[in-house]
């Protein structure tokens, strides 16, 4: 992701780029080689610190160590530690040919990916990733609703630039973009109260189109409609992208990001529902959490009775991200350092991961709310039974099922298939299929309703139930 930077007095670039949320890992001993910034624009010098810690050839890219940085003009950089593995998907799609180039975006909440599409071959031409720039208003999506109340327009602003830019020049037939129901309302331009308080149903949930002058894009676009109530075009073009639509037995769905979807149906009909998961998986309200970027423990395990983590860039941890977050609970509870019920058994209530980076009750007690949620949402739309689960996004991609399922996240007796980055996928399927698209998108609108899931009883009831660190079974 890039990052433009003025000169300020008494500042240096170094300052500049750890007030703009560059982690210097080593705390800027110049030991680590983490901080890496690429210098896209401007001048940064290179200093003999710097020539020890980088090749020869990083320097010639324009390798800096950002803890050290120093300019006295404007630069402009792109930060490594941003650039998160995020999830794309080039799989074959079936495909009515026509003239030129057109692409797909997923706008997730923490990231972007776009694809160019030859729409004659149906390849993938190009693909970028990037942080989603409101991240520095809010990670989650209350508090970007909360800034948007305060600064009206200006997150939609700032996404539509930053998509634009990365569209490249090429002219482009059309652009198909998927995202959240905030996503979708920021983007588009629309007032985001309803979605601020109870029932959260916005009436405007439709497809939006934008012509290429509009938005100062390569080419005109669509924002797919949202399926309904929190729940949108990704979870739409994921019920595309599983032909859940079209199967005759059902299957499951689970998206988990900043929120967490569950979705289960054939061609029979599909039942679907926003939980209330939390960020917890993302690393959000977890004291030591964080995305999965450099320093943070992605995989713990057990080894000879003690935890053994994994920490991505190999450094020193500063904390732990999603995966490592089910793993670490796991990993408590065959250790029974956690109880069942969740309780830290050790006298000091923590579960020491690593130096500096433990878990604490309150850290365990949201990953069982997030747990719990998903887990009940499931055993209520699944009742009657379903065949396979699908894992969207990439948490699906990167978490460990067997610990998933020792914590009760996944059940047991389900098969489980990630599903990759099923937002975009089905996004392509869509944009690949222009004369079926209305008629499909129609059908799948029809044949979907929404389960308001805090209104009804027994999941209340089911909610508590599945907060228990514990292995569940879907059938009884
Ligand atoms: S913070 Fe470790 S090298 Fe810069």
């Amino acid at each position: 992701m890039k990052l433009e930077l003025l000169p300020r007095a008494r500042r240096t670039l170094a300052d500049l780029l750890f007030e703009a949320g560059v982690e210097f890992p080593c705390g800027g001993e110049s030991a680590c080689g983490g901080c890496k910034v690429r210098v896209l624009e401007g001048d940064v010098p290179v200093t003999a610190t710097m020539r020890d810690a980088l090749s020869e050839d990083e320097i010639r890219e324009g390798w800096r160590l950002a803890c050290c940085a120093l300019s006295t003009g404007r630069v402009v950089v792109e930060v490594e530690q941003w650039s998160l593995p995020v999830l794309t998907d080039e799989a074959r799609v079936p495909i009515e040919p026509r003239a030129g180039q057109g692409a797909v975006i997923d706008l997730g909440t923490t990231t972007l990916v776009v694809q160019v599409v030859d729409l004659t071959s149906g390849e993938v031409l190009g693909v970028e990733t990037a942080l989603n720039p409101q991240a520095r208003y809010g990670a989650d999506l209350m508090s970007r609703l909360q800034y948007e109340l305060r600064q009206p327009g200006e997150l939609g602003r700032m996404i539509r630039e930053a998509l634009g830019g990365m569209l490249g020049g090429e002219p482009l037939r059309e652009v198909l973009v998927a995202g959240n129901t905030v996503m979708h309302h920021l983007f588009c331009g629309l007032d985001v109260q309803a979605l601020t308080h109870a029932p959260f149903v916005s009436p405007t949930l439709g497809g939006y189109r934008f012509a290429d002058w509009e938005l100062a894009w390569p080419g005109p676009a669509v924002f797919l409609p949202c399926l309904g109530g929190f729940v949108g075009s990704d979870v739409l073009c994921g019920i595309v992208a599983t032909g859940m639509d079209a199967r005759p037995r059902p299957r499951a769905l689970f998206d988990i990001g900043t929120n967490g979807e569950v979705v289960v149906g054939s061609a029979q009909g599909i039942v679907y529902a926003s939980t209330a998961a939390g960020p917890a998986f993302e690393g959000g309200r977890i004291g030591a959490g964080m995305r999965a970027g450099t320093g943070a423990i992605d995989s713990v395990h057990v080894r000879g009775g003690a935890i053994e983590c994994h920490v991505i860039g190999g450094g020193a941890a500063r904390g732990v991200c999603g995966s490592g977050l089910v793993d670490a609970a796991a990993c408590g509870v065959e250790l029974g350092l956690i109880g069942a019920n969740g309780r830290l058994t050790n006298a000091d209530k923590r579960l020491a991961l690593a130096e500096g980076v433990a878990l604490t009750q309150s850290d365990i007690r949201e990953l069982q709310l997030a747990k719990g949620a998903m887990a009940a949402g499931l055993r209520m739309l699944a009742a009657g039974g379903v065949e396979t689960l699908d894992l969207a996004g990439a948490f699906g991609n990167y978490i460990r099922q067997a610990s998933a399922r020792a914590i009760g996240l996944l059940p047991e007796d389900l098969p489980v298939e990630p599903a990759g980055n099923s937002a975009l996928r089905g996004a392509r399927m869509l944009l690949l299929a222009p004369s079926t698209r209305p008629a499909r998108l129609k059908k799948i609108a029809e044949m979907s309703r929404h389960v308001e899931l805090a209104a009804d009883p027994d999941f209340q009831y089911l909610y508590a139930e599945m907060m228990a660190l514990a292995r569940y079974r879907l059938r009884g």
